[in-house]
């Protein structure tokens, strides 16, 4: 049966009451994008980069492209998430945080057909690596616009709110991008 948004919110809602751990969203989600073409030939076409599909107090589902052109800001998320890819190749750019700021810490690119998870603790700035928009499929373990969470500075490291403007401000164009 195709992909379908709203078949993939009630299979992910299925699997994350069955299975509170995760471990069947994780399975659920290489199932999904086993066959990426598939996926990326389903989904209607979008006019925003990140679509809202479903949130509860358990889960949070989200739709993300990302521009080659710009590195969305470095963030926390307070909970596991897994990231499944079905178009291009998403770059995640990781950190620690201590006293005095924020320090990269090792990058993971998900290519079209992989799965990504991402601890509970973990803080990432997302783009898209090579030519063309990255799209995947964000699943989070809790009611994600419900939590008090931070964005950072990429170049200070200072902690702001996670707000759609402070998300505008710090995001990044690319000193490669062309005009
Ligand atoms: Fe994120």
């Amino acid at each position: 049966m195709a992909f379908t948004y709203e078949k993939f919110v009630a299979e992910v809602r299925d699997a994350v009451r069955s299975d509170p751990s995760g471990h069947a969203v994780a399975q659920l989600l290489r199932d999904t994008v086993a066959d990426p073409g598939a996926v990326a030939a389903a989904i209607p076409p979008q006019d925003r980069d990140e679509v809202h599909l479903f949130e509860d107090e358990n889960v949070s589902i989200w739709s993300c492209r990302f521009q080659p052109t710009h590195v969305i800001p470095p963030h926390e998320h307070k909970m596991p998430v897994w990231i499944a890819v079905f178009s291009g190749s998403e770059r995640n750019i990781f950190y620690r945080r201590d006293a005095r700021g924020l320090h990269e810490a090792g990058a993971r690119t998900v290519a079209a057909g992989e799965v990504l998870a991402i601890g509970d603790d973990a803080i990432h700035a997302v783009t898209a690596e090579g030519s063309v928009p990255s799209h995947a499929l964000h699943v989070y373990l809790g009611p994600l616009t419900r939590v008090k969470r931070d964005l950072f500075n990429p170049d200070s490291g200072a902690p702001v709110a996670f707000t759609d403007e402070h998300f505008e401000r710090l995001t990044q164009r690319k000193p490669s991008a062309e005009a």
